[in-house]
Formats: structure tokens, C-alpha cells, sequence
């Protein structure tokens, strides 16, 4: 038996404007320290109605920690919040996630959140997530990541029962994402559109997800890198990053991510550099086992990328939106990257992304991929 969980999704022009729709209810907004200081704040605010209370968490970074994610808990316990927004990249939306989930349960932290058990968190409160990047894909998933404040280790958690209910997804909001941002987090959405593809988890489901999600990405992200204000476009990157999240979060990831985790908690790297740098090397290791679907997303690259196989195809393509493609494009130098490589094999084989990528892998070839891209 197998499931496929989606939020309901509000897309294109104006979406945002759907918050209106809730009446004048509580509102906590969950969103970082960064985006709380730009005018989107404003403007997910000016949406709701006159009457509607609300309450803004901000007091966290890019890498929230437990300690905080709870620094404010009874705070938003006692304000009781009928809708809880997550407002942001990943990290805002993982936070709201585990904060929805703390506030239904008073009894459990963020380590007891897992898919094995029945949490029972669901209080009346609603979740909506809000991406303001075009990548992540949290907004689909039910799966999140915060930091340890002691151990300085990252926790990857997950329960059905924090999938977002409403994903908005305003074009509006990413028209004025950076170059370098929209370039990691477009090269993270491709990447989870053909991992989810290739997955031994895959489903016709994650599958139709995965095709359309790249065809409008790898459609739209080299107009949009041309042309940041490219509504349209950025519409249909922002759309296809989110469709790859459903794709993914149905089947899983593969060794790009277990490799890009590694790196990603070695060195401060952008996850979406990080994942780039493996995809074509880990296409081509997988080849011979998903030959024929690898063709099908080789000829959904438009026609001036495409080369023979998808792994050529894809570093034509990443090449042409300027992306890195070995280690010294990263500014890593080379005697650090080999002075981590042991510890890095080892993170990748702890992942879960080893299991359910297309080949099977042992440390020696995973080992070989890290050196490929030297
Ligand atoms: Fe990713």
C-alpha cells in the first residue's frame, strides 16, 4: 500500500490574496531574521483580514537550532494561533513545521517528531507554507531539518502529520530572488526532480510530478537567470520547484543529496552548489541502471543542451546558468576537499539516499565520485 501526500496548492498571480479568506483569526507567522526585515512581511500582512491578529517568530537564522525554535514556545502556546505560516526558504518553513507541531503537543520536543508513531498534533490550528524561494520543496514535504545547539549536528525529522494543508505559491515573491540564489535553488529543484525519477521509490505519481517539474524548470530558469523580472517564467520555476518537492517527498532522494549532505556539512556551501556539483557524475554512475528513463528526461532538456546521454546534458546545462561543476569552481581548495574525503564517504554512506538511489553503491565508489569532480 502506498500514499501520495500533497498540500492544496494556490498558485499564480494574486495567490497570496487567498489569506483573506480565513477571516479575522490568529496568525503566527513563522519567518527568519532576514526576511522579517523585507517588505514581503508587509505584504503576506496587508493580505489577511483587517481584523486578524498577528504574531511574528523571527528569532532565527538560516540553520535554526532547537534551542531556537523553542525559544519562544510558551509565548506562541499562550497566543494560540488558528493559522501558523511559514514564511520563506526551507528554513522558515521547517521551523513553522516543527513549531505547528509543538504547539499541538505540549508534551514532546522537535527529536520526538518522527513518521513511526501517531503524534496526534492536530489542535484545530492550520498550516500554511509560503515559499519565497523557488527550490526547496519544504513546502510540499513532510520532512524537516533543524540544528543541534550542542552537538553542532544536523537532524533530519519527518512525519506525515507536518505536511503543510495550504502551499501558496505567489509569483510575486521570488521576482526579486538574486542571481546566485535562484541559480542553487533551480539547480536543487532539477536535482530533486531527477532523483525523485530515478528513485527504487519511485511511483507513477512521484513520476508524473518529476517530468513536468523539470520541463518547466529547465525551461524557464535560463530566461529567468537572463531576466530576473520575467513574471511568467518565474512563475513556471517557481510552480516546477514545488511540483519536484511533491515528487521527491513520494519517492526520496538519491546519492546527489547523501553526496551534497556530506559536503554541505563540511564546508559552508550553498546545499544547491553543493547537490550541482554531483548530479552529472551521479547520473553517469547510474546510467545502466535507469537507461530508458534517463533518455525520457534527456529529451526534455530543450534542444541546444541536449547531448547524447542526460548526464552530458545536464552539465551543458549548469554550465550555461553559470553553476559550478568541480570543486574549484566552489572556491574549496583542493588539499582541504582531500583532507575531509574519508569523513565525507562516510556521512554519504549514513544517508538514506544511498538506499534508494537506482545503483547500488559501496564506500569505494562513492569515494570515486567525490574524486571526480576535482
Ligand atoms: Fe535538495
Amino acid at each position: 500500500m502506498w500514499f501520495f501526500r500533497s498540500p492544496d496548492i494556490v498558485f499564480g498571480e494574486d495567490s497570496l490574496s487567498h489569506l483573506s479568506s480565513f477571516g479575522p483569526v490568529k496568525f503566527l507567522i513563522v519567518t527568519d531574521k532576514f526576511i522579517a526585515s523585507t517588505k514581503i512581511l508587509e505584504l503576506v500582512k496587508q493580505n489577511l483580514d483587517p481584523g486578524a491578529k498577528t504574531m511574528v517568530f523571527s528569532e532565527f537564522g538560516e540553520e535554526p537550532t532547537d534551542k531556537e525554535i523553542l525559544s519562544r514556545i510558551g509565548e506562541i502556546r499562550s497566543f494560540s494561533p488558528d493559522v501558523i505560516i511559514g514564511l520563506g526558504g526551507g528554513s522558515s518553513m521547517d521551523t513553522a513545521k516543527i513549531i505547528y507541531a509543538l504547539n499541538g503537543r505540549r508534551d514532546i520536543t522537535p527529536y520526538d517528531i518522527t513518521p513511526l508513531v501517531s503524534l496526534g498534533i492536530n489542535n484545530g490550528s492550520r498550516l500554511i507554507a509560503i515559499p519565497t524561494t523557488s527550490g526547496t520543496g519544504s513546502e510540499c514535504s513532510w520532512a524537516a531539518i533543524f540544528s543541534d545547539s550542542s552537538e553542532k549536528r544536523k537532524n533530519e525529522i519527518a512525519s506525515p502529520e507536518i505536511l503543510p494543508g495550504m502551499s501558496i505559491l505567489d509569483p510575486a515573491l521570488v521576482l526579486s530572488l538574486p542571481p546566485e540564489l535562484s541559480r542553487n535553488t533551480g539547480t536543487d529543484a532539477i536535482t530533486h526532480a531527477i532523483e525523485a525519477y530515478g528513485s527504487q521509490w519511485r511511483n507513477p505519481y512521484s513520476d508524473a510530478m518529476a517530468e513536468k517539474a523539470l520541463e518547466l524548470i529547465v525551461g524557464s530558469l535560463p530566461v529567468v537567470m537572463k531576466d530576473p523580472t520575467d513574471a511568467y517564467n518565474r512563475g513556471n520555476v517557481h510552480i516546477g520547484a514545488s511540483m519536484a518537492g511533491m515528487a521527491f517527498s513520494n519517492s526520496q532522494i538519491g546519492l546527489v543529496h547523501a553526496m551534497g549532505h556530506a559536503l554541505g556539512g563540511t564546508f559552508r556551501i550553498a546545499h544547491g552548489k553543493a547537490v550541482g556539483l554531483y548530479l552529472s557524475p551521479v547520473i553517469r554512475f547510474n546510467l545502466s541502471a535507469v537507461r530508458k528513463r534517463y533518455s525520457r528526461l534527456n529529451r526534455i532538456f530543450p534542444e541546444e543542451f541536449r547531448g547524447k546521454t542526460l548526464d552530458i546534458t545536464v552539465e551543458n546545462f549548469l554550465r550555461s546558468i553559470g553553476q559550478a561543476v568541480s570543486v574549484s569552481d566552489t572556491g574549496i581548495k583542493e588539499s582541504e576537499y582531500r583532507s575531509h574525503l574519508e569523513r565525507m564517504v562516510e556521512l554519504a554512506m549514513e544517508s538514506t539516499g544511498i538506499i534508494t538511489n537506482p545503483a547500488d553503491s559501496d564506500s569505494s565508489q562513492v569515494r570515486e565520485l567525490f574524486l571526480e569532480v576535482l
